[in-house]
């Protein structure tokens, strides 16, 4: 494997006292397209939110780029070029597709909403870049033509594409999807597939992808994790990793039947 663009080491989260994620040891390299799957409640967004920094771990390490950021708040990992899409949709309701997008590329920069109302040259270009830049990465999802539109007037499928520009657009190190697929059509699964693959051949972009629709996992993924009641149970390429016994038993709780 290539350098790991995003390490754990015993990484482990509780919630009052019930443990969510138990001593993962996890890593992504550069490039890698990583699925993450597991039952519901198997401690998936629990590891996207603790190497997004939403979360604090309880113990345990998280490297990227064998840089150790234990503990550091989201928007300085967000620095460090690592992106994220949210299980539930979070676009802002009040603002356009485009300014979606724009306010994700200001946040990335650091400009943030101040200086960009100041009425500098150079604020000015800045914006005016984030907003060609935003048109941009909207077409390639096909959303440029929605992108006056308020985000909540588009369907699900459409709001997971903006949401997958607004990532693209920051032009992320790492992207970080927690369930991509969720609510999509058949044919929006399809573009999906697509846009994870040209999301890393054409832009160089590491995918970690948190999905329960087997179909994208299995068509993208180098490499899949599985994770049962916040433990590793599992790590390798797609067609082994669904043939494992153990995981099967995840799946359809033999095990827990027998121990009842
Ligand atoms: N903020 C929180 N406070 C308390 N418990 C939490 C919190 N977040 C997650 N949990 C618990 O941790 C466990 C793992 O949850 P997590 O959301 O990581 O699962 P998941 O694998 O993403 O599940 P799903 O497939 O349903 O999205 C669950 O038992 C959940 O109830
Ligand atoms: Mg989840």
């Amino acid at each position: 494997m290539t350098a790991p663009i995003v390490e754990t080491e015993a990484l482990t989260k509780a919630f009052q006292g019930m443990v969510a994620l138990d001593a993962f040891d996890f890593s992504v390299g550069q490039g890698e397209i990583v699925g993450l799957i597991g039952p519901n409640g198997s401690g998936k967004s629990t590891v996207v939110n603790l190497l997004t920094g939403v979360l604090a771990p309880t113990a345990g390490r998280i490297r990227v780029d064998g840089r150790d950021v234990t503990g550091a708040p989201a928007h300085e990992i967000a620095r460090l070029g690592v992106a994220r899409t949210f299980q539930m949709i979070r676009l802002f309701s009040s603002l356009t597709v485009e300014e979606n997008v724009v306010l994700a590329l200001q946040q990335q920069s650091g400009a943030g909403y101040v200086s960009s109302f100041l009425q500098s040259r150079e604020a000015r270009e800045r914006r005016l870049a984030a907003r060609a830049e935003a048109r941009e990465t909207l077409k390639l999802f096909e959303m440029d033509i929605h992108a006056e539109k308020l985000a909540t007037d588009l369907s699900i499928g459409q709001q997971r594409m903006v949401e997958l520009a607004r990532g693209l657009a920051t032009r992320p190190r790492l992207f970080i999807l927690d369930e991509p697929a969720a609510g999509l059509s058949p044919v929006n699964v399809d573009r999906l597939i697509t846009m994870i693959r040209r999301m890393r051949d054409e832009f160089g972009v590491t995918v970690l992808l948190v999905e329960h629709v087997m179909r994208v996992v299995q068509s993208v993924c180098d490499r899949v994790v599985v994770l049962d009641y916040g433990e590793k149970i599992a790590d390798g390429a797609p067609n082994v990793v669904v043939e494992d016994p153990k995981v099967i038993e995840a799946y359809i709780g033999l095990g827990r039947a027998a121990d009842a």
